[in-house]
């Protein structure tokens, strides 16, 4: 299994370009279940998450082409799929391939709008808290579905096709928006959804859905209408830039100090995070080639922040904000209230010589004059990450154990950091 190994103490100094963001791509890929025509997507990142979900879309009948590298290209830019699923072969999403990637449970939707049927295996707790789905399920029966849990096996059913309806989340979900745009845009008649997340992702989804002649108004806000269609077509999109690996790489720089530009990171995508980091003394300017993020000098000073659906803090930037915190010149209060045990660094963080409590959804973070490095893992990619960023600013060597967390979502950190000044390299599995 491979290992990074990082020794502290570097600025970050140089130019970071953003990928597609992952988040994005996951259900943009998914929605090429939705026609039997190609669908496009350029921007697409190289991280495992998309890797396994091709092999998860194939098993459904999609079949995936990505466009080699041309000459002069970047070797690290992000790459163009094109999926086509012009057959589904399959509506049953296994146990085994859903258990291996959360997301791949959002693929019950396509499958039930156009095939009319789809059995697709409960993806279970994960390392960030139990995650149920029952409001994914919710939106289904809305849209006239019947549904089974059978033997570990959701089964829903909807043979004379869906039909419109009225959604309404008692508490703001993506994958539950994300299913409700897949699903109503094939159903018959109008869907009205409210309280919908206005994740910049569920936008980057519906803006493709629109491409492929969906007919949605207001995706990105919290009231979503869709008149459903017979069929969607091929299209060509481009991947959302990732706000969460921008964020990332912005807090790291605000950590080491230095001077970093997010090539294509897009500002409005992450301002509450973007806030929180100038609070905390680092110089943010937009120019037009991205985000620049500076710091020199002076300390970190305490932020408390508390995890919000957008336009909130993400609590996918929660972990990497804690690391920074770690070396404030004071206390920050911590609140996640997304998920119920995202605070799986927090041991880890401490070996490295943090001194975080943990009180219900609240880490109160007392900041220390030094990390030192050590030997960490971590359960999930944003803890790994954070522990990366701490590690850039410990004395000493860290190695980050089951990097595999990393490389599901970051593509080429150890790149893009060690490109910065980083001393960050890989030792691959038997080193
Ligand atoms: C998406 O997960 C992201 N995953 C997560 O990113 C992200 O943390 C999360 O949204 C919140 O922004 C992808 O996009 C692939 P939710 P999702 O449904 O859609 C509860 C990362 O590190 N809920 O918005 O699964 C749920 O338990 C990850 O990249 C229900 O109660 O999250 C949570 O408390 C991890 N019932 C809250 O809603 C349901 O049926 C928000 O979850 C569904 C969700």
């Amino acid at each position: 299994m491979d290992r990074i190994r990082i020794v502290g103490g570097r600025t970050l100094e140089g130019t970071i370009s953003i990928s597609g963001a992952k988040n994005a791509a996951l259900p943009l890929m998914i929605a090429s279940l939705l026609t039997n025509e190609t669908l496009t997507l350029e921007n697409t990142p190289r991280v495992a998450d998309v890797g396994m979900l091709l092999q998860i879309l194939s098993h459904h009948g999609v079949d995936y082409s990505v466009d080699g590298r041309k000459p002069g290209d970047d070797p690290q830019a992000s790459r163009t799929l094109h999926l086509a699923a012009r057959q589904i072969v399959d509506i049953t999403a296994p146990y085994d391939l859903v258990a291996k990637m959360r997301a791949s449970f959002w693929v019950v939707a396509p499958l039930l709008a156009r095939m009319g049927e789809a059995r697709v295996s409960l993806p279970g707790g994960c390392a960030i808290g139990t995650r149920p789905v029952d409001l994914l399920l919710m939106v289904l029966e809305k849209l006239g579905a019947q549904v089974a849990i059978e033997a570990g096996y959701v089964h829903a059913r909807a043979k004379n096709g869906l039909q419109g309806g009225e959604i309404h989340f008692p508490k703001v979900t993506v994958g539950g928006t994300h299913t409700a745009l897949m699903a109503a845009s094939l159903a018959k008649g109008h869907t009205l959804i409210t309280n919908a997340a206005c994740e910049p992702e569920v936008a980057d989804v519906a803006a493709c859905l629109i491409k492929m002649g969906a007919k949605i108004k207001g995706a990105g806000q919290p009231t979503i209408e869709i008149e459903g269609v017979g069929a969607l077509r091929g299209a060509n999109h481009s991947v959302v830039p990732d706000r969460i690996e921008a964020g990332t790489y912005a807090i790291a720089v605000a950590m080491t100090g230095g001077d970093v530009l997010l090539e294509r990171a897009p500002p409005d995508l992450f301002q509450s995070a973007l806030d929180a980091i100038c609070q905390a003394g680092a110089d943010v300017a937009v120019t037009n080639q991205g985000i620049r993020v500076r710091r020199n000098g002076a300390g970190i000073a305490p932020v408390d922040i508390s995890t919000a659906p957008f336009p909130g803090f993400p609590t996918d930037l929660q972990a990497q904000f804690m690391a920074l915190m770690t070396k404030a010149k004071g206390r920050s209060r911590i609140t996640e209230t997304i998920f119920e045990n995202r605070f799986m660094h927090v041991q880890e963080l401490a070996r490295l010589g943090a001194r975080i409590k943990l009180d219900g959804d609240v880490a109160h973070v007392e900041g220390v004059a030094e990390l030192q490095g050590a030997p960490v893992m971590a359960t999930d990619l944003r803890a790994s990450v954070s522990l990366v960023i701490a590690a850039l600013a410990a004395r000493g060597e860290t190695m980050v154990n089951r990097v595999y967390h990393l490389d599901r979502g970051f593509e080429h950190l150890e790149k893009k950091l060690g490109r910065c000044g980083a001393i960050v390299e890989r030792i691959s599995g038997n080193g």
